[in-house]
C-alpha cells in the first residue's frame, strides 16, 4: 500500500469471503471516523499512515470504505484511487483483533464490485515484501506479482524495504461476487 506514498471471486467464494450479513456493514469514511480508524492503523502497522495522510487521501477524493459492526464500531477500512481504467488500492486494514475472519475479503468484494460497476478492469497496489499475510491474502483472491519497487518503504533502523506490486485484473462480464447486504 502506499500512504499516499506507501501505501487492498472472494477468498471465500473462491477459496475462504464470508456469509454476508452478521451484523456487518459498509459505508463511506469521513474525517469524522478518523480518530477510530487512527487508532486500528497504529495497532496495525509498524509504520502507520498519519492523520494527514487520511485527511489528504479524502481530501483528494480517493473512495474510503468502512466495515463497521452493528454497534457502530469499525472493523476494518480501505482507501483506494481511482484511475482512467484502474483502481490503485492505497490501504486495506482490519483492526488485529478481527483479522482471520474474512474481513479483508468483505472489503475487496465490495471493491471489485465498485470496479466493475465503473466498467474499471483492474486493480493494483504495492505490499511490504515482508507482509507474508498481506501478500497470500492477495494471492487468493488472483493478484498476480507484476513489479518491484526497490526501497519503497521506510523500515527503521535498517533503512528501506522493497516493495512488490501486485495486481488483479477484473475481466468484463464476470460475476463470481455476489450481491449481499454489504454491498452498496
Ligand atoms: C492483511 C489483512 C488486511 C488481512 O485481513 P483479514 O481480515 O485478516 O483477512 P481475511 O480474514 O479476509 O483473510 C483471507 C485469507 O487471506 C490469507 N491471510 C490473511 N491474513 C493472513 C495472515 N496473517 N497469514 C497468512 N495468511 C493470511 C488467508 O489465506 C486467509 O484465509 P484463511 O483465514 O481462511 O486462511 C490484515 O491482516 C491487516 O490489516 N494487516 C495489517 C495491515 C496490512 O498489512 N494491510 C495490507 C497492506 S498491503
Amino acid at each position: 500500500m502506499s500512504a499516499p506514498q506507501r501505501s487492498p471471486a472472494s477468498v471465500r467464494q473462491r477459496g475462504g469471503a464470508a456469509a454476508p450479513g452478521h451484523g456487518l456493514r459498509l459505508r463511506p469514511m469521513t474525517a469524522a471516523d478518523l480518530d477510530a480508524v487512527i487508532e486500528i492503523e497504529h495497532a496495525a502497522y509498524g509504520f502507520p499512515w498519519t492523520r494527514g495522510n487520511f485527511v489528504d487521501s479524502l481530501a483528494a477524493g480517493h473512495r474510503g470504505e468502512l466495515l463497521v459492526h452493528a454497534n457502530g464500531s469499525v472493523i476494518g477500512y480501505c482507501l483506494a484511487m481511482r484511475g482512467v481504467d484502474e483502481m490503485h488500492l492505497l490501504n486495506l486494514t482490519v483492526a488485529p483483533r478481527h483479522q482471520r475472519q474474512g474481513h479483508a475479503c468483505r472489503l475487496l468484494d465490495a471493491l471489485e464490485r465498485h470496479c466493475r460497476a465503473l466498467g474499471i478492469g483492474r486493480i493494483w497496489l504495492e505490499v511490504r515484501m515482508s507482509n507474508a499475510g498481506a501478500r497470500r491474502l492477495y494471492l487468493r483472491r488472483g493478484f498476480v506479482e507484476t513489479g518491484l519497487r526497490r526501497g519503497y518503504y521506510p523500515a527503521g533502523a535498517a533503512g528501506r524495504e522493497d516493495a512488490l506490486v501486485m495486481q488483479l485484473e477484473l475481466p468484463a462480464g464476470r460475476s463470481d461476487a455476489p450481491s449481499d447486504a454489504l454491498d452498496r
